[in-house]
């Protein structure tokens, strides 16, 4: 069965299961290898990925369910060469360290900023249950704020 996708703004036709997860079309048939595989079963959030803005586990999302939808990937989130803001608070603030989890984590973010522009504490450890085995958690929480906040250098 063929599936019409839109992956960060190009039109791209998949021939396959409907079933196979979004996350192996990503990877292994469109080649963007920024969304990582970690659990594979909803639990880590490295998979994440937009569809029709809204952060989505793509290991455990159906190709087909995405269908006819617009799909951002980490390595559609820049515009050209300007970084979304989630990207420059987490270069300013150094959150990475072996940057397995942070396409996911940082997709997750941008989302939730969408939905609420300065969120809280609590709406951080509501929307942002990804998990990061290298400990990053302060960090990504300190770069949340600060891309609230228009990344302002203090
Ligand atoms: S790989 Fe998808 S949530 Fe862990
Ligand atoms: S930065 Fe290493 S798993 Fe998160």
């Amino acid at each position: 069965m063929s599936v019409t996708l839109n992956v960060n703004g190009a039109r791209r036709e998949f021939d396959g299961d409907p079933n196979t997860p979004l996350l192996w079309v990503i990877r292994d048939e469109l080649g963007l290898t920024g969304t990582k595989y970690g659990c594979g079963i909803a639990q880590c959030g490295a998979c994440t990925v937009h569809v029709d803005g809204a952060p989505v586990r793509s290991c455990s999302f159906p190709v087909s369910g995405a269908a006819g939808k617009k799909i951002t990937t980490i390595e559609g989130l820049a515009q050209g060469a300007t970084l979304h803001k989630v990207q420059q608070a987490w270069i300013n603030n150094d959150v990475p360290q072996c940057g397995y989890c942070q396409s996911g984590m940082i997709m997750a973010v941008a989302a939730l900023l969408k939905e609420k522009p300065k969120p809280t504490d609590a709406d951080i450890d509501g929307a942002i249950t990804n998990i990061c085995r290298c400990g990053t958690f302060q960090q990504v929480r300190e770069a949340i704020h600060a891309a609230a906040n228009g990344n302002a250098k203090v």
